[in-house]
């Protein structure tokens, strides 16, 4: 198989490089460009556990080719942090115990953050339904959403 040259932006930063057609955004993320946040928790494109951002749309990166995503751009779970500081979601996981092993977390946060992206002010039912593409075998999921609960009203706060 040939390679093929792609442009691509990730975390603000700008890539050229020559891949094989048939990588996935995760291999990339994590093989090419040591990523290593972004996780692999199953290859049947279900636990979101790979989740990035696309324009500001959760992405499941186990399931999308990086030549598909030519002169595009994502943001992986390593750029959430500012100036040393955690990005507000993050800090309402860590404030409302929403991880056990951490595993699933990176999928969860990037996927609350397109959640509050597209509604800020999200109700408990529509944060459950919106984290139906995340699994997470350790938490029930009680406290994950009461993170997102906390998330949405600190990035609310913080414009
Ligand atoms: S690795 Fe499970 S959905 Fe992507
Ligand atoms: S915290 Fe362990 S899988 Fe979610």
């Amino acid at each position: 198989m040939h390679e093929i040259s792609i442009k691509i932006t990730i975390n603000e930063k700008n890539y050229e490089k020559s891949i094989l057609p048939n990588t996935l955004l995760i291999d990339f993320l994590r093989e090419e460009l040591g990523l290593t946040g972004t996780h692999v928790g199953c290859d049947t494109s279900q636990c979101g556990a790979c989740m990035v951002l696309h324009n500001n749309e959760a992405l499941k990166a186990c399931s999308i080719l990086v030549a598909q995503l030519n002169n595009q751009e994502i943001t992986t779970i390593e750029h959430l942090q500012k100036d040393n500081k955690l990005h507000p979601m993050q800090n309402a996981f860590r404030n409302n115990h929403g991880l056990q092993c951490g595993f699933c977390t990176p999928g969860m946060i990037m996927s609350a953050i397109s959640l509050i992206n597209e509604n800020n002010s999200p109700t408990e039912e529509e944060i459950r339904k919106h984290l139906e593409g995340n699994l997470c075998r350790c938490t029930g999921y009680q406290n994950i959403v009461k993170s997102i609960e906390e998330g949405a009203k600190d990035m609310r706060e913080k414009g």
